[in-house]
């Protein structure tokens, strides 16, 4: 039985003042939300704020990002001992923004699914097509090569601690959701990948939908057989709208 998994990505928001009333106005959710897991992923600057927020509450931390290097001379990054150093138990890897604005490749993806395993942090794997690749049919191409290049380079094994992401770019932070059968489709799609390699481990690998997830659209994406929660953007950032979201992932069970 895969546990669901509600996550927010706050993406570049957030303030010390308006974090505290947000995970305040959470707590109550996390706690009456017992059959699943909720999780909320800060910018960098925020994680050792949220991280103590969190710690008498259920509530998950993640990072939104992490360098697949160990340390040295690379200005900006921010390595997964750090991460550890805060107990970060999660990191977003190859986020649609980190692939299209910052250029990240399958192959630099792969990288740091791998770093983040061997540091024993869960990755959340992100993959998705855009518009242009759904309507020319090559969707599951696109997909396929996203999570072949993290097959190729950890293995099938490296999925029992992998957490996928299917966050169509078309429907990140524009309003258009997937329909809950396009989402079941793709997330059909990509657990008989990898039940091709290992049915057991495909069989538990959680893999949540993104993409516009709502206060009025969860329920029915949760209710699909293969969506197992969401990573939550825009509406992560209302408590009312991400709680809705997370006891709509409670029901769900
Ligand atoms: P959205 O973002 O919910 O605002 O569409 C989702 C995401 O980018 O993870």
């Amino acid at each position: 039985m895969r546990r669901p998994l509600v996550m927010g990505n706050w993406k570049m928001n957030g303030s010390l003042l308006a974090n505290k009333a947000l995970i305040g106005a959470l707590e109550v959710t996390a706690d009456d939300c017992k059959a699943i897991d909720v999780a909320v992923c800060p910018s960098f600057v925020y994680l050792s704020q949220v991280t103590e927020l969190c710690s008498s509450s259920p509530i998950h931390v993640g990072a939104q990002n992490m360098c697949d290097q160990d340390k040295g001379a690379f200005t900006g990054e921010v390595s997964a001992d750090m991460l550890r150093d805060l107990e970060i138990g999660f990191v977003l890897v190859g986020h649609s923004e980190r692939r299209a604005i910052y250029s990240e490749s399958d192959a630099m993806v792969a990288a740091k699914v791998n770093k983040a395993l061997e540091k024993g942090i869960v990755p959340v794997l992100c993959v998705g097509e855009t518009l242009e690749e759904r309507q020319s049919g090559e969707m599951q191409a696109v997909i396929e090569s996203q999570v072949r290049a993290v097959l190729d380079s950890a293995s099938i094994a490296a999925f029992a601690q992998i957490v996928i992401a299917y966050e169509p770019v078309w429907a990140i932070g524009t309003g258009e959701t997937a329909t809950p059968e396009q989402a079941q489709e793709v997330h059909a799609f990509i657990r008989n990948l990898l039940a091709e390699h290992d049915a057991k481990i495909a069989s538990r690998t959680t893999i949540l939908y993104g993409g516009s997830v709502n206060a009025g659209n969860a329920a029915e994406l949760f209710a699909m057989a293969d969506v197992d929660g969401g990573l939550v953007g825009g509406a992560s950032l209302k408590a009312a709208d991400f709680s809705a979201i997370c006891q709509a992932a409670q029901a769900s069970v």
